[in-house]
């Protein structure tokens, strides 16, 4: 018997990639601040259940198939991203940045996504010609996500947990100054008017 509700590891994890890659697009399309709090939020729902499954279940199976610097490459990029992601989840379409957080975002996960699903040297490349057994992970991963998805539903979502960042402390500096100082360039800076 064919088994079609098995999903494979890669095709769905793939799936989710190009789901996300929509919604960034929508939100470019997108106008007035309720419509982008919606899409972002969806966005950051999305990348948290998949960075979770990777995390939890794909990445730990590639240890010993994949080339161990670009599963830790992995980890690192996963946590940069869920620095914009609790910045996004905690501030509003209107303040400012807001929209070049998610750009940046959107960038940051295009190369990741690129990392995994690069033909030959990628990790999915490298995890299938492995033979990893991509039904058992997928049929994990999809009740992995089931369950992560019901609990946010339930009790909202949490803050993103980072896996290889251990929680330096930021300092936030005097906001960006709109008025222009000195040119890059101008060793003199700006001269007073005379
Ligand atoms: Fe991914
Ligand atoms: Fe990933």
């Amino acid at each position: 018997m064919v088994q079609t509700d098995k999903p494979d590891a890669i095709a769905m994890l793939k799936a989710d990639h190009r789901k996300v890659e929509e919604l960034f697009a929508s939100f470019e399309k997108a106008r007035g601040a309720e419509r982008k709090q919606a899409i972002a939020k969806q966005i950051c729902t999305e990348l948290i259940v998949h960075t979770i499954i990777e995390e939890e279940i794909f990445y730990p199976a590639c240890k010993g198939a994949v080339e161990e610097d670009l599963i830790d490459e992995a980890y690192v990029e996963h946590d940069g991203a869920k620095v914009l992601i609790a910045e996004i989840l905690g501030s509003e379409p209107n303040e400012e940045f807001y929209d070049a957080k998610v750009k940046v975002l959107s960038e940051q996960i295009e190369h990741h996504v690129e990392e995994e699903e690069k033909r030959v040297e990628g990790m999915f490349s490298q995890a299938r010609k492995a033979g990893l057994d991509m039904d058992a992970l997928g049929e994990q991963m999809a009740m992995r996500k089931q369950q992560a998805l019901a609990e946010y539903e339930k009790n909202g979502l949490p803050a993103p947990e980072t896996r290889t960042f251990t929680g330096h402390e930021l300092e936030e500096g005097a906001p960006v100054d709109d008025e222009p100082t000195a040119r890059v360039g101008d060793s003199e800076g700006v001269r007073p008017a005379s």
